[in-house]
């Protein structure tokens, strides 16, 4: 219907923005994957994937696992007192190896046969440096150092890592190497689940084994499996099964829930040197688990009592909460005042603690300097989430540090009745820290580290995870759009356009009152997104009465959950723009709940029959911190700082087009140019330049 319309008037729009000196919208490196062959994580006759463990008392043994091609069938492994002279091996003592072959060319992303060998080294000295081999007898790994624990509580340290799961080759390897150097005599490295992304994924196993290297091979491991390390073997089946390769590869104490198969070397205790660290598979069988947990820290000698398991007693990040966790592990945590909860799970950080108990407090006791069982959640590879916004105020706990979009690992040290622990960024700056006391008979005393830390790290003033979106409809079809909404009256024209030589047409009728594109991308609650689009009404299309030109909806949580207002709209009447928006903090939205949101908007106009820029920048949040700025022509017509948006899983999504309740003949406008991002840079159009935008005459 815009056969009317000819490009003069889009030419004079040109002409002006091109007068200016125009800015190209700043290129934006998106993320992209690098390649892995088989070939390149393929076995071959030499060790890789050299893992030590704990199988039995630190002190006097140590586990090893590797893995060749199936040509090794026999295998042996060399262990001897470490010494400067190099013919130290003389002194070695030689060890057959458990061989078994591990066939998964039934699973649809491992596909491999490759055999897996282990040994474990019993009868060691305590505290005592050695280095052991693994091979064949002919083909052989380097001499690798690994000192026993102390028989005695002695002071050590070690290092908690949270998910690496994803860009592991890429990302975490660099995170993994800092806390090395940070550390190299940690005893130890807790992995709180999520190792990789895809269970069984033998690739991705590969790149864990790669990017820690040698690393893996001299710090013993204590992971635990995440929901990461459970998939099915293959897409058309149901059952979900633990990792492949978790059994074959770590050699992990079996000390766990006697007589439950499917928690064997997922659930288990070691006695380090005064600590017992105990691992959970938050995964499954929790009652089972719990009544193990009872029994394990009721017959406990040691001094300190540290537990780690993959998801979170108390939710880091937004949309996130494990309940079930909280209600069988959580009281038995308080039963025996745990000192220390290590998770992964949601892709930030969070460290808090639960009030200190009053009982059998001597009187004069500052119970403000006291704590309960310290919570730590964290993450060290390359995904990230954003926190939620209302800390931990839903869980009688108190969230003390947090961070997002941050690489982190944790250097934790105990020396007799003192606990630090350190968290550290993958650049290694210091982040997070504290120190807890013990004393007889007394909660924790809790002393918070401030000196030297970095200022707390969010999406807002990090570099952008997210990926901006480009729509500008250039590539002459609606491919990357959600059109449930668009009613077939959409369609992208070449003519008339803000840039380049296609927009999106929108019509609209009695019959048709609406017609929206959707971008099918959920904001995140408590981020900052921006948005930007051109708009083009054109004459004579009998647009007088109120309508919609865009706006941000939510989905609701569930099926009881109220259809709502949306979140965010541009209504434009008499060429004036009015935005309407709403809000609720109550998770389940009902009409009465919702609250609608006064965004005062400085007297702007829509201009007929040229295009309309605007620029939205939104940080989607339903509690005071949430913010609302509006730009269109290039000037500021609102600032709003409040709630905006509802308490959603996940923020809202955008939708652009024209509805018109009052449509009584066919209507028309057109769209270009959208964009969404992390700055106003990732959102304007191009050949746009705020400072030279034409004012607007109102
Ligand atoms: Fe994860
Ligand atoms: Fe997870």
């Amino acid at each position: 219907m815009y056969n009317n319309i000819n490009c003069a008037c889009g030419l004079v729009v040109a002409l002006i923005f091109l007068s200016a000196t125009p800015l190209q919208a700043q290129e934006f490196k998106s993320y992209k994957a690098p390649v892995y062959t088989k070939s390149w994580s393929a076995p071959s006759p030499y060790p890789d994937r050299i893992s030590i463990t704990f199988f039995d008392d630190p002190a006097t043994s140590f586990s090893v696992s590797w893995r060749t091609d199936t040509s090794i069938t026999e295998a042996v492994a060399e262990v001897a007192v470490a010494t400067a002279a190099p013919r130290f091996w003389r002194n070695s003592t030689r060890q057959q190896a458990l061989t078994e072959t591990m066939n998964a060319m039934h699973i649809a992303n491992a596909k491999v046969v490759a055999n897996y060998h282990s040994v474990t080294f019993t009868d060691l000295k305590p505290n005592t440096l050695y280095a052991y081999r693994v091979g064949d007898g002919e083909k052989w790994s380097e001499w690798i150092h690994y000192r026993t624990a102390s028989k005695e509580q002695e002071p050590f340290t070690f290092l908690y890592v949270g998910d690496a799961q994803n860009q592991i080759m890429e990302l975490w390897s660099r995170l993994i190497r800092e806390g090395y150097r940070q550390e190299p005599d940690a005893r130890f490295i807790i992995h709180a689940g999520d190792l990789i992304n895809r269970a069984h994924n033998d690739s991705e196993w590969h790149e864990w084994f790669e990017a820690g290297g040698w690393i893996h091979s001299m710090l013993p491991a204590i992971p635990v499996p995440g929901n990461h390390e459970y998939n099915e073997f293959n897409p058309d089946e149901d059952e979900e099964h633990l990792s492949y390769q978790w059994r074959y590869q770590f050699t992990l104490p079996e000390n766990g829930p006697e007589g439950i198969e499917v928690l064997k070397e997922t659930t288990y205790y070691v006695d380090y040197q005064g600590v017992r660290i105990v691992a959970l598979n938050s995964n499954d069988m929790p009652q089972e688990q719990a009544a193990w947990l009872d029994q394990v820290l009721t017959d406990n000698p040691n001094k300190w009592t540290i537990l780690t398991f993959h998801h979170p007693v108390f939710s880091a990040s937004r949309g996130r909460d494990n309940e079930v966790v909280r209600n069988s592990i959580k009281p038995i945590i308080d039963k025996h005042k745990v000192d220390l909860v290590l998770n992964g799970h949601d892709h930030s950080y969070a460290r808090g603690s639960t009030p200190a108990e009053a009982e059998n407090i001597t009187s004069g006791i500052n119970m403000r300097d006291r704590t309960g069982t310290v919570y730590v959640v964290s993450v060290s590879g390359g995904k990230m989430y954003t926190l939620k916004p209302e800390a931990w105020e839903n869980y009688e706990a108190k969230r003390e540090t947090a961070a997002e979009n941050t690489q982190l690992f944790q250097e934790i040290s105990i020396d007799n009745d003192s606990l630090y622990f350190r968290s550290y960024t993958a650049t290694r700056d210091l982040y997070d820290a504290f120190k807890l006391v013990k004393e007889e008979g007394k909660p924790n005393q809790i002393i918070e580290i401030k000196e030297n830390r970095i200022s707390q790290r969010t999406h807002d003033n990090t570099i952008a995870y997210e990926n901006p979106a480009v729509r500008d409809f250039e590539d002459g079809n609606l491919e990357k759009w959600d059109l449930s909404l668009a009613n077939k009256a959409v369609k992208v024209d070449h003519g008339l356009a803000r840039n380049g030589n296609h927009a999106a047409e929108f019509n609209i009728s009695a019959e048709n009152p609406a017609s929206f594109i959707t971008d099918p991308y959920d904001a995140r609650i408590g981020q900052t997104t921006w948005y930007g689009f051109s708009t083009y009404i054109p004459e004579g299309t009998g647009l007088n009465t109120s309508y919609t030109i865009a706006k941000w909806t939510g989905l609701p949580d569930n099926e009881v959950e109220q259809s709502r207002e949306p979140a965010l709209a541009f209504q434009i009447k008499d060429g004036k723009l009015i935005l309407t928006a709403n809000t609720d903090q109550a998770f389940y939205s009902t009409q009465e709940s919702v609250r609608r949101v006064e965004l005062k908007v400085d007297p702007a106009t829509f201009k007929k029959e040229t295009w309309n820029d605007v620029i939205v920048k939104v940080r989607w949040v339903y509690n005071k911190s949430g913010h609302v700025s509006v730009w269109l022509n290039g000037k500021q017509v609102v600032e709003y700082t409040g709630p905006i948006g509802y308490n959603d899983d996940d923020g809202p999504i955008f939708h652009l087009g024209l509805e018109s309740a009052g449509a009584s003949s066919e209507y028309g406008i057109i769209h270009d140019e959208y964009r969404r991002g992390n700055s106003m840079e990732d959102v304007k159009p191009s050949k746009f330049d705020i400072m030279n935008a034409q004012p607007d005459e109102n």
